[in-house]
Parts: C-alpha cells; structure tokens; sequence
C-alpha cells in the first residue's frame, strides 16, 4: 500500500458522516447520488461492510415512485443552496427532487464481485430497490426513447454546454432573491454563472409548484433534454443488474426489455451533423449541437464507433491531461468551469471501464496513467484543468479517492509502462 492509498482511505473515513458519505466538506455537506455509489465502490477495496452500508443509506431514501433522489439531507446544513427548504418535497428524510446518473447498479456489481461469499444477503435486500429505480427511470424518463432529464443537475454534468440551448428556455427572472454557497466555498470563475443559477432555482420552483409530480414536469416544465451520458450509464446498469438478478435466481425478462427499448432508441441522439452523439432539446426536437464527455460514455453501454474514436483521439489528443468534459477545439470551452472543459477523474474511471470492455486496453491505460498523474502531483481534488492540469474545484474529494482506490491508483507501474 502506498501514502497515496491511505490518503485516499482517510478521505473516505473522514468524509464519512456514519453511514453515508459527503462528497466533501463544506462545498457538498450531504449524501449525494452518485457519488454515494463511487464511495461504496471505494469502500469495497477495504471494508465491504461498510461499502454495503453506503449503498443502503442511499436506496433506503428511496420515493415511493422509485426515484432514488440525487441529494439526501439527513442533518440540516446552512452552508450549502438550495437547501431542503427549497426543495420542500416532503420526504423523510429530506430530499431534492430530481435523480442522478444510475451508475449504483453497476458498482453494486463490481462490489458483489469481490465480497460474494458474505454479500448475498446484503445483494438480496438491495436488489428489489435497484429494480424500482430502474423501472421508474423507464417509465418516468425514457417516453422519448433515450433518458431525458428535467433539469440539468439531474445529468450530474451540471453546466456541461449540452444544456445550454434548453437552459436558454428558462425564465429565470422570477425567482426571487437568495444567497448562493458554493461561491464562499470555491472560487467563483470555476462556478456556474447567476443567470444559470437562477434558471436552476426556477426549475426547483416548478417542481414544487407542481407537488414533484414527475409526470406533470416532464410534460409542462421549463427543461426537458435527452443526455446521452444517462442514457449511456443507464444501458449498462440494466445489463449489470440483470447479471446481478441472474445471480439471485430472478426472472431478468421485465430488465432486458428495459436495456432493448433503450439500445433501440440510440440513433435518436446520433447527430450525424456533428459525427457524434450528442444532447437534444426534446420540447424543439433541437440537437445541442456539442461534443461533450456524455458522448464518450457509449463506451461503457459497447455503442463506440469508429466516428466517434475519432472524435475521442481528437479531443483527447488536444488536451494533455485526461478526457475533456467539452470539445477543446469549440469556441464554448472553458478549461476551469466546472462542466464546461475540465477533467474529471470520476468520469475518466467510467469511460475507462467502457474502454476496456471495447478491447481498447491501450486507451484505458493512457488514461489511467494520466489520472494517475493528477492525483499524485496535486492530490484528491474534484476536477483538473485538462490544457495543464491545474486542480480545481474542492479537495479531499470522495469520489477522486474512491476512484484512486478502485482504478486509478491500482496496477500503477503496468499502466504508465503501456502508456
Ligand atoms: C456537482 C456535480 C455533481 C456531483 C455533486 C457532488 O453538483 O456536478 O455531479 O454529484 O457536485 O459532488
């Protein structure tokens, strides 16, 4: 074990809030979606209790619906907006109202993997829970054939350019006054701006004029996209969670025609104009019209072609420090602001995984190798300017020590030597 590999341990320790995991203090103070799931899979590689444990205070805020919402507020926090109060969606405990990339079945996978001698009960429990979630993703989200999101956090990729023509959409003007947070926290030229943080909250007000009836926002609300990144995640979860209902002596049939449906519906995001799949405002039947990191996602769902390799070398080879999260060659990057240019560890470790399975080996070590050189250089931080590799961004960040545990940090020496 390396210095590196108990940082990351402690990370995930002190990040630990008893049971579920911040993604890190101060700038995101409660349990949020995704990053739950990628701190159980870092768990897993020193204390699959305690990966399990994290995977079960996740699914246990389930809605009655099925959604698994993308923040969970357990403990009332002030220095974090839009707090509960603003979510106001009546849950216990607190909630948001919107979900987040369903990456948990697949580490759910990765996890039973390595702990199937002790995890059966634990997989057993889970699994009905998965399968609700995945069903409500079907049926509340998937009625135009890729997932479509209802607002742009629920993406994960929060300001990512693929948003801006249905951002553009949204009245923001009506929202009243409020005190942003995460600009006390971090720098503000790495942030969202505030005409996009007032489109965000007004999308927030329509969910709760409306009670967070999801039927009633995907049909009437300000902001509807198709996100090839979901889409993408989504395909995969349901292959892995029929892998994981096999294992349990489930029938998978209702599964696999949720993973056909989804796999059908593939050439509705491939914009042939910009040669890659890309976001569509689905209320103007638009494309976006951007290359973004969603589209590297078919990978891990085995939907690459040799258009969009292209397309990944390009990009790549313009930067030199990991997958950039927008096309560096297009006028709308930004290689600091958040969604809109830099690297981000956790969505390397994804695309990884996808490179792999595509027998692409070399490219899965490449950007191993240069993941690796972030952390080790700068440390745990949530995202890497990609142009020269400047952290940005919180530090001490769950989901980059998780992923350093789990890939980045693994096989090290076999990963810079492909390189
Ligand atoms: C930001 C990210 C989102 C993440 C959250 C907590 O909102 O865009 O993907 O889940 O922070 O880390």
């Amino acid at each position: 074990m390396t210095s590196l590999d108990n940082q990351a341990r402690a990370i995930l320790r002190k990040n630990d809030r008893g049971g579920y995991t911040v993604p890190t203090a101060g700038l995101y103070p409660y349990q949020w979606n995704w990053d739950s799931a990628f701190a159980a899979w870092g768990f897993a590689t020193f204390d699959l209790p305690r990966a399990w444990q994290e995977l079960e205070t996740l699914m246990a805020a389930q809605w009655e619906d099925g959604m698994v919402p993308h923040i969970i507020f357990h403990k009332s926090d002030p220095g974090y907006f839009p707090g509960p109060e603003v979510w106001d969606t009546s849950q216990s405990p607190a909630t948001s109202g919107i979900s987040q990339p369903p990456v948990a079945a697949t580490l759910t996978r990765l996890i039973w993997e390595e702990d199937q001698a002790f995890g059966r009960a634990r997989l057993e429990a889970l699994y009905p829970r998965l399968v609700n979630w995945h069903r409500w993703w079907h049926e509340m989200r998937c009625g135009h054939g890729p997932v479509a999101i209802t607002h742009p956090w629920e993406s994960g990729r929060d300001n990512c350019p693929d948003w801006d023509i249905g951002m553009a959409g949204v009245d923001g003007s009506q929202v009243g006054e409020y005190t942003r947070r995460d600009t006390g926290h971090v720098d503000p030229s790495m942030r969202p701006s505030k005409a996009e943080y007032d489109r965000y909250i007004a999308m927030v007000q329509f969910g709760v004029k409306v009670g967070w009836d999801q039927a009633r926002i995907v049909a009437d609300g300000p902001f509807l996209m198709a996100d090839p990144g979901i889409t993408f995640i989504l395909l995969r979860a349901h292959e892995d969670l029929a892998v994981l209902g096999r294992a349990l002596g489930q029938d998978v049939s209702e599964i696999e025609g949720w993973a056909l449906a989804l796999r059908n519906a593939l050439p509705l995001i491939w914009n042939a104009d910009l040669g890659s799949y890309d976001a569509k405002d689905l209320r103007s039947g638009r494309f976006a019209g951007v290359l973004g990191s969603g589209a590297f996602l078919a990978y891990l769902a085995g939907a690459g072609n040799p258009e969009l390799d292209a397309q990944l070398m390009r990009v790549w080879n313009a930067v030199g420090f990991g997958i950039p999260s927008a096309d560096p060659e297009a006028a709308i990057f930004d290689p600091r602001r958040y969604w809109r240019g830099p690297a981000w560890p956790v969505v390397n470790a994804l695309m990884a995984i996808g490179l792999r399975d595509a027998g692409r080996g070399d490219l899965e070590a490449r950007l191993r190798a240069e993941t690796a050189a972030l952390i080790e250089r700068h440390g745990f931080y949530e995202y890497f300017d990609p142009t020269d590799g400047t952290p940005c961004g919180g530090h001490d960040f769950t989901w980059t020590a998780a992923i350093w545990l789990t890939w980045a940090g693994r096989n090290l020496e076999q990963a810079k030597g492909a390189a």
